[in-house]
């Protein structure tokens, strides 16, 4: 089953839960003139999450697709949703060089680092955080109007959770990934050189809500629940803690 729920003014969590894999696939959807899309869903997951769309918006009213990497549940509808409304695909400049100026079946907006961006009364500001949470073209989007920023898998949760929590989801998130040790899903969220830097600076743009993809979205003191998950991070697989 697939869900649509507003978590602020004008942005929605559409989230389908898949019980063999015990985990959420969440999109946002932000209405404006110019609607967007943040995460497709996966290729399988299209009419569902159309359906979703639908329930609130005309689809073929999306103009962006945006998302954080190229992976299938970021961006694996990616080619449907280009062809069922007039919209550009939105990712990193390294995105678009690697993958998706190839992939996409229409016009593809390479988004720099810092770079803001108005769909209409929202502003957005994309933030290129290469290898955060991982793959080298991987970028954040913050929505400066309602200081929600779009995490990606950063904040993963496990289970068929709440949209929004104001419990913090790092532990959570510390739990899966010690889970996963030795697993094909190790690594998931690496620590690299820049790891720490890169959430400091996304813990200064001091969000209200981290949405992450997969589970509830943080409600709260986003620069204290990112550099936690920093803290966190660097415990799990930072230097001396695990063989690479
Ligand atoms: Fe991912």
């Amino acid at each position: 089953m697939t869900t649509i729920t507003a978590i602020a003014p004008d942005v929605f969590s559409i989230c389908t839960f898949v019980e063999q894999a015990d985990l959420q696939f969440r999109q946002f959807l932000i209405l404006d003139d110019e609607p967007l899309l943040y995460h497709t869903g996966t290729r399988r997951m299209f009419e569902r999450v159309r359906d979703a769309v639908g329930e609130v918006i005309d689809p073929k009213s999306l103009r962006w697709i945006a998302f954080s990497h190229f992976e299938a549940d970021e961006c694996g509808a990616l080619n449907y949703w280009l062809q069922e409304a007039p919209a550009q695909a939105a990712c990193s400049a390294n995105g678009a060089l690697v993958s998706v100026a190839d992939f996409a079946f229409g016009k593809v907006r390479e988004l720099g680092d810092g770079e803001r961006f108005s769909i209409g009364s929202h502003r957005l500001r994309f933030l290129a955080t290469p290898h955060l949470p991982h793959g080298w073209d991987a970028g954040h989007l913050y929505d400066e109007t309602s200081g929600i920023l779009f995490c990606s898998d950063l904040l993963h949760q496990v289970g068929d959770v709440a949209a929004t929590t104001t419990e913090s989801c790092v532990a959570p998130m510390r739990a899966m990934l010690e889970s996963s040790r030795d697993t094909r899903a190790d690594w998931y969220v690496p620590w690299t050189p820049q790891t720490r830097a890169r959430l400091e600076r996304l813990a200064a743009l001091q969000p209200r809500l981290c949405a992450t993809m997969h589970g509830s979205a943080y409600v709260g003191d986003g620069a204290a629940e990112l550099r936690a998950l920093a803290t966190m991070l660097e415990e799990v697989y930072g230097a001396g803690q695990r063989d690479a």
